[in-house]
Parts: C-alpha cells; structure tokens; sequence
C-alpha cells in the first residue's frame, strides 16, 4: 500500500473504536492521595511550565498523528491553531512522505498556525537508515520544529508485513543521529511501551526524552492489522505491549531523560497521575484527531476540559504547581507493582 493511501487510511481506521486496546493502560492502579483539609483555594493552583525552553500552559502535548496528505493537513491545521491557542505542544506524524517527495512539505508547514508551540517532527527509526542526520535536520529547519522525535514500532511494522528487515540496525542509527542532529531527540513508541531495557539502553545516547507511548489507548497493531487484512494477527497480537503507567515507572527508574507519558491518556486525572509518575508532560493523540474532525474549537474545549480536570486532580491532592505534584506520594495496586518489579 502507497505511503499516502495509507496514511489518510491510518485516520479513518483510528477513528473507530476497534483501534483501541480493550486492555487498559493501568492508571487505575495508580491511587492518589488525597488531601481534605487543603489550605488555598482551586484558582490558585499553576499548572504552567517550560519544556525544553517552550512555555506550555499546562504539561500537555498533542503526540504525533499524520502528516503528508491533503487529508492529513486538514486535521493537523485544527490542532495546532488549538494548540497555539490553548499554549500546549504539538506534534506532526511521519515526515517520511516529505522526504520521499520534495513537493510534499508543504503538508508539514504548520508554523504559521502555532507560532510559539514546541513543535516536534517525527520520523520512523528504520527510516535513519535511509535518510542522513543532514538531510533530516533540513527538513525539520524547513517547517521551523523545535525538536525531532523517533518512532520505534516493531510490532506495528511487522503487522504491515511481516518480512520487514532493519531493526537490528535501529538502535545505532538512533544513536548516531542523536549525536549529529542540531535539534533535541526525543525517542517514542506508537503504543505498545518502553521498557526498563530499551530506556536504559536510550540513556546511554544523547537522546534528550522518551515518549513511553504505552499500551492502553490506541493499538497501532490493531490498526494496520486491520488495514493490511491480518485478522488473525490481530487476534494474536492485538493486546500485546506494556501498559503506559507500568512503562512511565521504568522509563523513570532506566534513565534521566525527560519523560512523556501517553497511550489512553483520556482526562485530567491520568495527566495528573502521569506527573506523580515522573513524567514532565502528558500526550494524547487520538481523542485530539477526534476533535479535530469537528474543527479547531472542538480541539480547544477537550483541551479546556482536560485543563480543568488536571487543576481540581492537583487541588484534590494539595499540589499548588507541577513542582508539589512532582513530590506527592502514590500508592500502586499489585498489578502495576507487578510489572514494576520485573
Ligand atoms: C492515525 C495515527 C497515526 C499515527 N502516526 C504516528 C506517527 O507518524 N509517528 C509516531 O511517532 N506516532 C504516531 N502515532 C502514534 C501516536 O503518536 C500515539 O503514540 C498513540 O496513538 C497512542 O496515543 P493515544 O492512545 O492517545 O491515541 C499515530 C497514531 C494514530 C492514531
């Protein structure tokens, strides 16, 4: 299937809900504690801080989606004029069609909708065995992104074909472009987790943060499972990856990199858990695409309504600021334990 076709199928197949994982990302099994006699009121709780020199108005980022297409610029254009308005990170899916053909990049100029965003490009980990560190950073100089961030998606690639070659190769290329790049590396997973071995190999370069991309939410396996006809795999494969709370504790103990916590993140609380984790943003990306299906001001309310839920989670738990809530103890229930003591 052509790049293209696929990444405007890639859309319509994340809109349905049997792209989502039935297996939760286990933030259930994370128990706040909560504070009765609180001494401030809700108005003063902060919830702003600054990634990577970018002020966000609270520590959310639409994670990457699409890119490429006339389809795809449509939604993109939604979300980042709401994510300049709201003051929140934005991402842009896969630059690879860009790369592969020059009049494509205008699908990836998004600067002027999000002047003052931080801005991330994406590129696949297989495809820095194909393009130069050079060629990728005047691509991403191009569209004016702040930073680039790296695509690990074993499982979901193979659901595409299951003769794809090149990830032994992933691990050295991802170092070396770490090492060559102008702009902050950020290594993701597209929703089957990052364990405590592959974050502690990733501290081992200059990658500057790591998207836990975890299971819970959207299933990328699901998905091209679905496109490519692998019913069987899907059946296989379809719940395999490790669950976003359980991947945000190892990543925290594997390494000291800046962490993004995503995959289901769906309201205010699971932000908030995401923080009492370790991690210094939240991410979502499908219930973004879904809003932005309606238009931009769709896109703006989720993110006011996450605001407000992220705010009254941080006031039930007393922490006036990101700084407090980074402090506050948690209990885990034996599931999640389980996967932390592993
Ligand atoms: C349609 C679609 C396209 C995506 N494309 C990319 C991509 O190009 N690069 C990438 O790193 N992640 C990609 N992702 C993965 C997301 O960034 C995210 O990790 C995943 O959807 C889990 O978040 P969610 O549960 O909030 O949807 C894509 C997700 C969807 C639904």
């Amino acid at each position: 299937m052509k790049t293209e076709k696929r990444k405007d199928k890639h859309i319509k197949t994340a809109l349905k809900k049997e792209s989502q994982f039935k297996k939760t990302n286990l933030f259930e099994e994370v128990e706040l504690i909560y504070n009765a006699l609180t001494d401030f009121e809700l108005n003063k709780v902060k919830t702003s801080t600054k990634f990577f020199g970018k002020k966000f108005s609270i520590p959310l980022s639409v994670r990457p989606i699409t890119g490429g297409t006339e389809k795809s610029f449509k939604f993109n254009k939604n979300i980042a004029l709401a994510c300049e308005k709201k003051t929140i990170g934005f991402s842009l899916g896969s630059m690879r069609t860009g790369l592969e053909k020059k009049s494509k990049i205008k699908y990836f100029k998004f600067r002027k909708f999000a002047p003052s965003v931080f801005l991330e490009a994406n590129i696949g980990a297989l495809e820095l065995q194909k393009y130069s560190a050079e060629k990728i950073d005047d691509f991403v100089s191009e569209i004016k992104a702040d930073a680039v961030s790296v695509h690990l998606n074993i499982a979901q690639e193979l659901m595409q074909n299951p003769k794809t070659k090149g990830f032994s190769k992933q691990f050295g290329n991802i170092k070396k472009f770490a090492e060559k790049s102008c702009f902050p590396v950020i290594v993701k997973e597209v929703g089957n987790g990052i364990s405590f071995e592959t974050a502690k190999k990733l501290n081992k370069t200059k990658v500057k943060a790591i998207d836990a991309a975890g299971r819970g939410g959207t299933s990328f396996v699901r998905i091209d499972s679905i496109l490519y006809s692998r019913k069987r795999f899907k059946e296989t494969f379809g719940e395999f990856g490790i669950p976003t709370a359980a991947s945000v504790l190892m990543t925290k103990k594997a390494c000291n990199k800046k962490i993004i916590a995503s995959g289901g993140i769906r309201n205010g609380l699971d932000i908030c858990k995401s923080l009492v984790l370790g991690a210094d943003l939240a991410g979502i990306a499908v219930p973004a695409l879904q809003q932005a299906k309606k238009g931009e001001k769709s896109v703006e309310k989720l993110i006011e309504v996450l605001e407000q839920e992220l705010k009254i989670s941080m006031f039930l738990i007393s922490a006036k600021n990101l700084k407090e809530l980074g402090k506050k103890k948690f209990v885990l229930q034996k599931n999640l334990q389980k996967w932390t003591d592993t």
